[in-house]
């Protein structure tokens, strides 16, 4: 246990998540607030549990964090803010084209960095982090290209 904690020290934040949570499972002494750490397995998760995951704790956070990001425009928080048809269809696939579209080119999200720094800023420092703890996976990075960013949710705008 030494070791992978030692180990997890060294690697990227998500590894280091993971191989905590390893070495947390192996330990044989409860931790202390055992009960209260959730391990969320999304990947195994079946399409009902990750329904319960979103309606339990997605969805009231993230109500929570747009609204207090902007609460005129986000007065209305339903599902469909982010599954958009998704969430009338019941099939909730992401992502949602309805979002508005996002460039894929470095430039280009700099540019839209600059347009809209705000929202910019609440959609990289809130959103894609507090998304990704809830439903315990790890965030994109470029030794991660699976990993959940910004194009979960929306897609990528046709190149002009
Ligand atoms: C803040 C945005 C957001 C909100 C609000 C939200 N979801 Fe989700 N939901 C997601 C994302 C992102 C995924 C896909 C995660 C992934 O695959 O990595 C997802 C996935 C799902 C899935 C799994 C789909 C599949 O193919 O396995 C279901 C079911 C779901 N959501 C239901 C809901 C319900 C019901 C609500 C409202 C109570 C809701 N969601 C609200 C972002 C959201
Ligand atoms: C969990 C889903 C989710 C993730 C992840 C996400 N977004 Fe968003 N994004 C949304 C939702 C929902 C809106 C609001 C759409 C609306 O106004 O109805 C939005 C709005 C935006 C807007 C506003 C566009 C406009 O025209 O006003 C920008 C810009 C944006 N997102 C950029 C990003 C970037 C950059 C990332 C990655 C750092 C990101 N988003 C990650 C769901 C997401």
């Amino acid at each position: 246990m030494k070791r992978s904690l030692a180990l997890s020290s060294l690697a990227l934040l998500s590894l280091a998540f993971v191989c905590m949570g390893a070495a947390r499972a192996a330990d044989p002494a409860p931790a202390p607030n055992a009960g209260a750490a959730k391990k969320v397995d999304w990947e195994h998760m079946s399409f009902d549990q990750r329904k319960k995951l979103m309606k339990t704790s997605v969805y009231p956070e993230l109500k929570k964090a747009f609204q207090a990001a902007d609460p005129k425009r986000f007065k209305t928080f339903t599902c469909a803010t982010c599954h958009g048809a998704g969430a009338t269809d019941g099939k909730f696939k992401m992502a949602n084209p309805a979002l508005p579209k996002l460039p894929l080119d470095h430039a280009g999200m700099t540019a839209l960095e600059q347009k809209k720094p705000e929202i910019f800023k609440f959609m990289e420092t809130v959103v894609k982090p507090k998304v990704a703890e809830l439903i315990g996976v790890a965030e994109w990075a470029p030794q991660n290209p699976k990993g959940f960013g910004c194009y979960t949710c929306h897609t990528v705008e046709q190149a002009k």
